[in-house]
Parts: C-alpha cells; structure tokens; sequence
C-alpha cells in the first residue's frame, strides 16, 4: 500500500518534512496529512491552512453530512472525510486504511477530536464521564499515532502535532478532567517526542478560547468581558491555530520536537497586582 512518495524526499531527514512551497508533480507539497475532528473549529482551521500550502488533508467528525459539507468547502480535489468516532478501533482502522488507499502515505497526525461532555467539580464528578474524555482525547490519540507510524512514519517519518489546551498547564474549575486528558497530552507528546526520534517530531498545540462551537459557553454573550484577561485584545480563531500546525509540520520547524506551543493572545500572563 505504501507506493513511493511523488514528492522528492531526503530519507536521510524524514522528520524535517513539509516543506511549505516544495512542489510535488501534482503541483502541492506531495504531503499528507490526517487530522481527527476536522469538520468544524480548530481541526478545520488546520485542515484550511495544510491544504493553502498544497498539502491534502483527511478530516474526521461524527456526523456525515458535516463531514461531507467541509470536504467540499476544502476542495474534494485536496480533501477527504471519513466519519466516525475517535476512540472507536474500527474507525481508526478505517481512516488510516482509506488515506493509505488514496493517498499511499500520512506524513501528518493532527489528534484535534477531544471532548468535554460535564461542567461540575472533580469531588462530584460521574467517573463514566472521566473514561469517556480520556477514551476520546488521550487512548484515540495514541492509537492513531500507533495506526500511522505503523502505516507509513515508522519507515519514512513525518509529525505529529496533539490538540492540548492550557487547561493541561494548571487548574481550570469545572472542567477538571478535561485538564487532566490535556495534561496527560502533553506528557504523551513528551513520551513519544523522545520515542518516535529521530524519524518522527511530536509537538502539542495548548490554546487558551478559540472561538468555535465547543468553546461557546465560555464567551458567548460576555465576549467583551471575556477578552478583557487576554492582552492582545481578541480570543482566538481556528486561523490561528492552523497557523501555528503548518508552522510545526514544516522544515522550518526541523528541530523542535516534544515542546507544548501556548497559544494565548497572552492569557497566561495574568493580569499583575495593578
Ligand atoms: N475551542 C477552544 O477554546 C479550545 C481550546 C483548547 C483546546 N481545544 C481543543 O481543540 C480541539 C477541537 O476543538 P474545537 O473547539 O475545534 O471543537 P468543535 O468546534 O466542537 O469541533 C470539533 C470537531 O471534532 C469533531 N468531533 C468531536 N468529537 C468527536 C469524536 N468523538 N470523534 C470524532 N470527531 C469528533 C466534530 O465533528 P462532529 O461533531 O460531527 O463529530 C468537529 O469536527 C479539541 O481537542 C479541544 O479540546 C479547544
């Protein structure tokens, strides 16, 4: 399944892939990259950025018709969708399988899909709810880091970038165990960053609010106050995110592996005595 590359490729420094603007015979970047829950939000954002570099991208998501209204928005040329759930094994088995088949390579693992399903403190907190975030945002994620390097990075490389959120760098109330699966990501992306050398580099993305549907009911109706602790002014966008991926799945960043990348508009700062 794994045909060769259409793209030139040093494979004396296959974890410096991505090259923005290498151009591969079929006029993009010859890169692949698969990103989990990207119909919508931050996934969407990154998958948006990929794909204006020339890459072609797989996104993932629950629900079809989404799912299908995205890839068309991307560009059926450059993407494609496969739906199902994150930590279901069949599904994971499928996404990679089905970009393998069209695509013959996954140079990018991008674990976006996460969930936070309650809203209540950790002393009272349903543990069902707890196994189900860290099915979603720690288990899914490394099999689909087990699923890709076993497919393609293990001979040829590439990268992988986790989702985290700085609810993984300190204590968030309500969402607790929330925090603790994006901590677990961080560590994870530590973990593997050191494993998975020198052929594949593992960062993590940790934004404060983005403004997307899952994060609405922090901002919605009380934006302007919201903002007030972020002192470049603005929450954040999925283009702000996506930036950031394509930056950690290009040769420019060669050298940086197993690092969390805050992305805040300056909210960790804090606000000072003044
Ligand atoms: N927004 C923020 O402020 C913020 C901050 C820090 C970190 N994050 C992290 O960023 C990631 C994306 O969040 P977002 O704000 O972009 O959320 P979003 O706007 O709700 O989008 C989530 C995307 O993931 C899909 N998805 C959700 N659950 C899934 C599952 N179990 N399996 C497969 N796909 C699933 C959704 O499609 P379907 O609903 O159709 O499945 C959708 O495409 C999450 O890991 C989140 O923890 C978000």
């Amino acid at each position: 399944m794994t045909e060769s590359p259409e793209s030139p490729e040093s494979p004396e420094n296959p974890a410096s892939t991505g090259r923005s603007g290498s151009a591969g015979s079929s006029g993009g970047t010859g890169r692949v990259a698969l990103v989990t829950g990207g119909s919508r939000g931050i996934g969407y954002g990154i998958a948006e950025a990929l794909i204006a570099r020339g890459d072609r991208v797989c996104i993932t998501g629950r629900n079809e018709e989404s799912l299908r209204e995205a890839v068309d928005r991307l560009g059926a040329d450059r993407a494609m969708g496969v739906a199902g759930r994150a930590h279901d094994e069949d599904h994971q088995a499928a996404v990679v399988d089905a970009v393998m088949a069209r695509h013959g390579r996954i140079d990018y693992l991008i674990n976006n899909a996460g969930t936070n399903p309650v809203y209540a403190p950790l002393a009272e907190l349903d543990l069902a709810a707890v196994r189900k975030i860290y099915e979603t945002n720690v288990v899914a994620a490394l099999a689909f880091v087990q699923r890709v390097w076993a497919a393609w990075q293990r001979d040829n490389g590439g990268a992988v970038i986790n989702i985290a959120s700085v609810s993984g760098l300190g204590a968030s109330p309500y969402i607790g165990a929330y925090g603790m699966s994006k901590a677990a990501m961080i560590n994870l992306t530590q973990q593997l960053a050191h494993e998975l050398a020198p052929r594949v580099r593992v960062n993590a993305l940790a934004p404060a609010v983005v403004k997307t549907r899952f994060a609405a009911a922090l901002y919605e109706g009380r934006e302007e106050s919201v903002v007030r602790r972020y002192p470049l002014g603005r929450l954040g966008t999925p283009q702000d995110i996506g930036a950031a991926a394509a930056f950690l799945t290009s040769a420019e960043a060669g050298w940086i592996t197993g690092q969390t990348l805050v992305l805040d508009g300056g909210h960790l700062l804090g606000a000072g005595l003044g």
